[in-house]
């Protein structure tokens, strides 16, 4: 059997059960404080099966956001999640994340070590 499908499926599979538990955590004031201090919130969980733990995706399909700047994520996640910017994959993702949690996984995400590479003319990304 091929793997790709299964492995696009699999994904899906654990960011939509993600989804449900970053609903439980985000109703959970507890996961503030760990926010707050610049910890990783538990929504990561949920971003790390196509962004990566640390913001570095492991596939091209997904944008790396390690060292993305902190507005811009922020603007992006409210963006899906009002429908201003559309895509049916983030606008799922971001349908349950509180202002406080955009902020957090900004927080996060933009404090992690960016993967800079240069494309070569034929369109290959060189580390
Ligand atoms: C099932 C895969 C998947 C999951 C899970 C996921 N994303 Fe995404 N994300 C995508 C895809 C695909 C895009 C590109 C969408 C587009 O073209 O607008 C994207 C785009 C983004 C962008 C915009 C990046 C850019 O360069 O403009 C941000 C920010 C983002 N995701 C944050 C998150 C956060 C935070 C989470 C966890 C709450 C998350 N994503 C979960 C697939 C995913």
């Amino acid at each position: 059997m091929n793997s790709r499908p299964s492995k696009l499926l699999f994904s899906i599979a654990v960011a939509l059960l993600g989804l449900s538990a970053a609903n439980v955590a985000s109703a959970n004031e507890a996961a503030a404080p760990a926010a707050a201090a610049g910890g990783k919130p538990a929504q990561v969980g949920v971003c790390a099966a196509c962004h990566g733990e640390n913001g570095v995706s492991a596939s091209p399909l997904f944008p790396n956001l390690a060292g993305q700047h902190r507005s811009y994520i922020e603007v992006a996640l409210k963006g899906y999640k009002s429908g201003a910017r559309k895509n049916a994959v983030m606008g799922g993702q971001a349908a349950g994340l509180s202002d406080a949690d955009i902020k957090a996984l900004a927080v996060w995400y933009s404090s992690q070590k960016p993967v800079l590479y240069t494309v070569s003319p034929e369109g290959e990304a060189k580390k």
